[in-house]
């Protein structure tokens, strides 16, 4: 059973990476991507899209009062997917979120790829979550430690560790960059994901790939998840700590 869950989980790798070979690579202008127009509406907004930084930071680096996630070097593909997912209706989330749906539809197909090329071309910047004062306020936040073991370990026989797809320590290209993300928002998407909120993941055999791993969560386990990612540092595969980085 886990072999062949081991297996589903290459092929969906290999499917995800010839998806991406099929995108341009940042910065690149050749392949039709106009950074200039991405950086100009992440900005300033366009028609009834509502200028993004207003939200999700003048850097991209999300927002935890808001709910609104990191978007800088999250994955130039898998921010085309959500934008695209966002205008059809096929992702609609609650609260400060729910404007998503309406932004997008105000956005055509080539802005929505000027706007991934223009997040994918920010500086790498780390800028962790403050879980003390999101405790502070009232929020459970977990305990990093635990966290980082299914992050990196997973539970036998019940959840594969996230790494596994997202990459050492969460961060892969072929696949949404999880570490630095923000905390409040990824509580909100494996909450989403667990109760079927959402439900804009692939599905193998049948199965939504993140609903299926959501499930399997506890709420401790998720707040544990979320308060790791939010704060880890940048590491090595080796294991060494590494500074922020101009781009991936
Ligand atoms: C009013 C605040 C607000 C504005 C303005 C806003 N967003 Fe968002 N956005 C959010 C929130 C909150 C979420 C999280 C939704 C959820 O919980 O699923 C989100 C989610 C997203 C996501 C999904 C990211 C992921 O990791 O899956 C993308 C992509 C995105 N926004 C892009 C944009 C772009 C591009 C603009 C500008 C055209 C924009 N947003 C403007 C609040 C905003
Ligand atoms: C089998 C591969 C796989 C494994 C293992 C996996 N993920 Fe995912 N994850 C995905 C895919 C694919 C997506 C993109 C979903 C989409 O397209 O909307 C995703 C998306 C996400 C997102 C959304 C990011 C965003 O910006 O909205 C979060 C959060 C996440 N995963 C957390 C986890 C956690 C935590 C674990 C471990 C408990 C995990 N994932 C394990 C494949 C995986």
């Amino acid at each position: 059973m886990y072999q062949t869950s081991k297996f589903i989980l290459l092929c969906l790798m290999l499917v995800v990476s010839l998806l991406q070979l099929g995108t341009a690579t940042a910065g690149e202008s050749a392949g039709g991507i106009n950074i200039n127009n991405g950086q100009t509406i992440f900005n300033e907004g366009k028609g009834d899209a509502a200028a993004c930084q207003g939200c999700h930071g003048e850097k991209a680096l999300g927002n935890d009062a808001m709910g609104a996630p990191r978007l800088a070097n999250i994955g130039q593909a898998y921010i085309i997917k959500q934008l695209t997912e966002f205008a059809a209706d096929k992702r609609t989330p609650a609260g400060a979120g729910a404007a998503m749906n309406g932004f997008a539809k105000a956005l055509n197909e080539q802005d929505r790829r000027d706007l991934a090329g223009f997040l994918n071309t920010l500086d790498y910047e780390i800028d962790p979550s403050d879980l003390k004062g999101l405790a502070t306020d009232g929020n459970k936040v977990g305990d990093p430690k635990l966290g980082k073991i299914i992050v990196t370990q997973g539970v036998k026989g019940k959840v594969p560790a996230c790494q596994d797809c997202h990459g050492f320590n969460a961060r892969d290209p072929r696949f949404p960059a999880i570490n630095q993300q923000k905390f409040v928002y990824l509580v909100n998407q494996l909450n989403s994901w667990r109760d079927d909120s959402r439900a804009n993941d692939p599905m193998v055999a049948n199965v939504g790939i993140m609903r299926g791993i959501a499930k399997k969560l506890s709420d401790d386990d998720i707040v544990n998840i979320a308060a790791f990612l939010s704060t880890a540092p940048r590491i090595s595969p080796e294991g060494e700590i590494m500074p922020a980085l101009k781009k991936n």
